[in-house]
């Protein structure tokens, strides 16, 4: 596609990424299974090994079905550039270490998924970074954390499973003010169809594409996107603007301007770590996404039809719902989110432990698993899977009951749903 600027997300959805006119006539894009790529001579490999010259060397760093893939994400988020990786965890660790390296440290909302805080309470410690986990999301508290050593701030766009939408404005502003670059998850602004980052202060943006990028649940992967505007020549980026150890001195700064961080992260981070995503699951992703924003329009419509029957039913004790007005996050999400911002919610039911397993095991069509964005509803009983680890007191400060179980709306029929909810609900008496 040609200049996806003057098209609108739904258009970029489905011709971003593709050859306009491609030599072999193809309406889509190949599947490229290879894992190497033929030399034209000796001068060609070296000029691309010493990055003065752009092409495929290896599928661990490029790939022409990841390729075309990157470029509709980086469409879709009007950014600088994307690099594809093999799950969302993955694209977490590589931006990270991109940033950060022993001795540094990063600050970051107390609202995180438990993957994610896993990888910086623990792993990322192992690796001398620190994470300093902010005590809630208000910008002074994350202000309060920074020291010369910090490279970045880390926020959700929407926390889970909490739905909690942080001051993106306020915590940018941080940022800026402290001159550090601020990274925002944003696994649940789908691609940026609901929330795009970038409009609201983020230099760098990450995303499970698992979820609703992906959309039916058939590959894993993440995504790190470059919006460009970030100034690596501050001082605090040798890695990035500094002579690079593994390429000779060259000054990844110098050589690719505002794609600087996300060449980075692809000939630093994807040649060591080594997480690129399959040329297959590419496919798939480009796939899902051709969908992506007629699937989130439903998704969130059916989510809002099972909160409201699940809000009046007798059986609920509580309905955490960001599109209902008595949550928490209701105005932020407002926003930063369009389109009803949400197709996740949660529900405490009345009763016990026993009564909640039986709801959730006689559920015909929600499927029980750890899931969200997927086609197919999914319901999660946090306190057993997510959640499982956590102490008493961490349960009790993350809101995680015996009874709490969180829905993300697929896409079948809403009727379908809530009569399922409703069998379930007298099975479980
Ligand atoms: C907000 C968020 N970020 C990151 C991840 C990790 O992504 P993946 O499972 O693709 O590694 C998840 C997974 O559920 C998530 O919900």
């Amino acid at each position: 596609m040609n200049d996806p600027k003057k098209y609108r997300f739904e258009t970029r959805q489905i011709h971003a990424g593709l050859d306009p006119k491609p030599e072999n006539g193809s309406r889509g894009v190949g599947i490229f299974p290879t894992a190497a790529y033929r030399f034209r001579s000796c001068d060609h490999a070296a000029k691309l090994f010493e990055l003065s010259e752009a092409g495929n060397i290896y599928t661990r760093l490029q790939n022409p079905t990841t390729s075309a893939y990157e470029e509709r994400i980086a469409a879709l988020y009007g950014a600088a550039g994307a690099l594809a990786l093999s799950s969302g965890m993955s694209a977490i660790l590589v931006a990270v270490t991109s940033l950060a390296r022993a001795g540094d440290n990063i600050v970051a909302s107390p609202y995180l998924y438990g993957g994610t805080y896993n990888l910086f309470r623990l792993s990322l410690r192992n690796l001398g970074i620190e994470c300093r986990i902010a005590p809630d999301e208000r910008p002074e508290s994350f202000a309060a954390l920074i020291d010369g050593r910090t490279r970045a701030l880390y926020a959700e766009s929407m926390g889970n499973p909490t739905c909690a939408v942080p001051d993106l404005e306020g915590i940018a502003a941080v940022a800026r003010r402290c001159d550090v670059p601020f990274v925002v998850d944003n696994t649940f602004g789908a691609a940026g169809y609901l929330c795009n980052p970038f409009d609201w202060g983020a230099d760098i943006v990450v995303d499970s594409a698992t979820k609703w990028i992906n959309g039916h649940g058939t590959a894993m992967g993440g995504v790190i996107v470059d919006g460009g505007r970030y100034d690596w020549g501050n001082g605090k980026f040798p890695q990035i603007d500094g002579p690079s150890e593994g390429y000779h001195g060259l000054n990844l700064r110098e050589a690719f301007g505002a794609a600087a961080f996300i060449a980075k992260c692809r000939v630093d981070g994807l040649r060591d770590f080594g997480c690129c995503p399959s040329p297959f699951d590419s496919y798939l992703m480009m796939i899902g996404l051709e969908t992506l924003s007629l699937r989130v329009r439903q998704e969130v419509e059916t989510a809002r039809r099972l909160a409201e029957y699940c809000r009046s039913h007798p059986r609920v004790a509580r309905v955490s719902y960001v599109g209902f007005e008595d949550h928490p996050s209701h105005l932020r999400a407002a926003k930063y989110y369009r389109f009803g911002a949400s197709a996740v919610f949660t529900i405490e039911l009345q009763g016990t432990l026993g009564s909640t397993v039986r709801f959730v095991e006689a559920l015909r069509l929600a499927a029980h698993m750890t899931m969200i964005g997927d086609s197919v509803t999914v319901i999660t009983h946090p306190a057993s899977t997510t959640h499982k680890q956590l102490s008493e007191a961490d349960l009790r400060a993350a809101g995680v009951t015996p009874t709490l179980l969180r829905i993300s709306a697929g896409l079948e029929h809403a009727d379908d749903l809530i009569d399922d909810f409703e069998q379930a609900f007298a099975a479980a008496e």
